[in-house]
């Protein structure tokens, strides 16, 4: 029996965010512990984990479909097991395995240390389910399995949970409350990344700036600034990103210290949601259009060439073609160099879903999104111009699909930029200058000085 266990082979699909990639990195630690081996070959597999997200309805939809296929394997092979964790698993609860003839297992976001004990149980033939969220659980001591193919570039999660409650957002829900990581187990975690050769580390959380450890030395609390500053002191060749930021909590502490040190990349991942107050007061967001604003002005003025992104939703209940207007024209005033847009999708158990009528006509979402994403073309290419001729340090993370001559990385503001070859190789730094761009990606050339 314990020789057959040992053999098991998993094969697990990630959907959603960044932290559900570092989940799934955590849960591949935990189960290679127990003796499975992980497969990227689906039909090789004994069991199929897929991590899953509730973000949106579509998010969910696409979930629905990869069970039917599951099911389909699971027709020629009845031994299989498949398992739903992630957000939907933490949502859905025990509807998933009621109402899905495919699902034997639910495991939700902080139950993960249960894993090798719940497949057991399914091995026996039942089915098994844990979906308890946890005040404490960080997984701080857990070594992740980085699953990523470059080993350049790896998340290191800093927190986990959500303690904001913007009314559309399901993530509070499926994630629980807010929890920082003990600092010491992250640069910890940092430290082993970079003798294993990673050169980029992304520090993870729904809201890094309301990072708090506050069971340090003497009780002093470690800030996100600080906690920053202690990654970055791990190398000057490790550069370190971080996602998200929150509008309504991003300090000017953590801009001086990008400006302090050279390895934290100068890009910023600040979701707006809308450029209308009224709007962003129905969300819940807890800023207006002008502090937004304030917040842009304080990066261009500390970090004069740092890259901002952004989330932009369409569509929120009660959304004007004013409201609209002014989502446009805080496009315009902020120049994002990348931008997800998404039409507002009602969530259950949301304040939104139980409080605000989901109004706005799909085709009028649909124009907006439309436009939105129009301008945000716009943005982007200009964006990509404005760098031409400038000369920007990158990082190499591959050799580029369309041609072996060429390698691609990025620059510090997160461009992905394509240049020749020469004796270049992943995980080197190398200056380049811009002499050209597509839409998506920026060309160069080897920089001379
Ligand atoms: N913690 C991050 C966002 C995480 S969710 C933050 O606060 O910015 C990622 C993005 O999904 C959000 O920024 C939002 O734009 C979008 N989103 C969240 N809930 C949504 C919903 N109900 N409908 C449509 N988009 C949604
Ligand atoms: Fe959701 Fe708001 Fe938390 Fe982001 S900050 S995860 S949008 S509740
Ligand atoms: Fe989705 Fe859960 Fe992330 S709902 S966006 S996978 S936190």
């Amino acid at each position: 029996m314990t020789e057959s266990k040992n053999s098991q082979k998993l094969y697990i699909e990630t959907y959603g965010c960044q932290m559900n990639v570092s989940d799934s990195e955590i849960v591949v630690s935990i189960l290679e512990d127990k003796g499975y081996t992980i497969t990227e070959d689906i039909n090789e597999a004994d069991t199929i984990l897929v991590n899953t997200c509730s973000i949106r309805e579509n998010a969910e939809q696409r979930v629905w479909g990869r069970l039917d296929v599951f099911k389909q394997i699971k027709k020629k092979k009845p031994e299989l097991i498949v398992g739903v964790i992630g957000c939907m698993a933490e949502r859905l609860k025990e509807k998933l395995l009621e109402e899905e003839k495919v699902v034997d297992l639910v495991v939700g976001p902080d139950a993960y240390r249960d894993l090798p004990n719940l497949l057991d149980t399914t091995q026996s033939g039942q089915k098994a389910i844990n979906v308890l969220l946890s005040k404490e659980e960080t997984y701080a001591d857990i070594s992740p399995v980085r699953l990523d193919k470059n080993k350049i570039s790896a998340f290191v999660s800093i927190m986990r949970g959500c303690n904001n409650m913007c009314t559309y957002c399901i993530v509070p829900y499926v994630r629980g409350a807010e929890r920082s990581r003990d600092p010491e187990t992250i640069v910890k975690e940092v430290e082993e990344l970079q003798a294993k050769g990673y050169k980029e580390v992304t520090l993870l959380g729904q809201n890094v700036d309301s990072y708090n450890w506050d069971k340090g030395v003497e009780n002093k609390s470690i800030k996100f600034s600080q906690l920053l500053e202690m990654v970055a002191k791990v190398s000057p060749k490790l550069r370190v990103r971080f996602s998200t930021s929150h509008p309504k909590d991003m300090s000017d502490d953590v801009l001086y210290t990008m400006a302090m040190y050279n390895n934290i990349c100068n890009h910023i991942h600040l979701p707006a949601q809308s450029g209308s107050t009224n709007v962003l007061e129905k969300m819940k967001r807890k800023y207006t259009r002008e502090w937004y604003i304030d917040r842009i002005n304080a990066i261009n003025k500390i970090l004069p060439n740092c890259a901002v992104s952004t989330d932009i939703m369409t569509g929120f209940p009660g959304e004007t073609d004013e409201d609209h207007k002014e989502t446009l024209s805080l496009m315009e005033f902020v120049k994002y160099d990348i931008a997800y847009m998404f039409k507002y999708s009602e969530r259950p158990k949301t304040y939104a879903s139980r409080h605000l009528k989901d109004d706005i006509p799909e085709s009028v979402k649909s124009t907006r999104l439309t436009e939105i994403i129009d301008l945000q073309i716009k943005l982007s290419a200009e964006s990509k111009k404005a760098d031409l001729g400038k000369t920007f340090e990158v990082l190499v993370e591959g050799v580029s699909k369309k041609s072996t001559e060429h390698l691609y990385g990025r620059t510090s503001q997160n461009k992905v930029v394509v240049f020749p070859k020469n004796n270049y190789q992943i995980g080197d730094y190398v200056f380049v200058e811009i002499i050209d761009c597509t839409s998506a990606t920026l060309i160069g050339e080897i920089a001379t000085k």
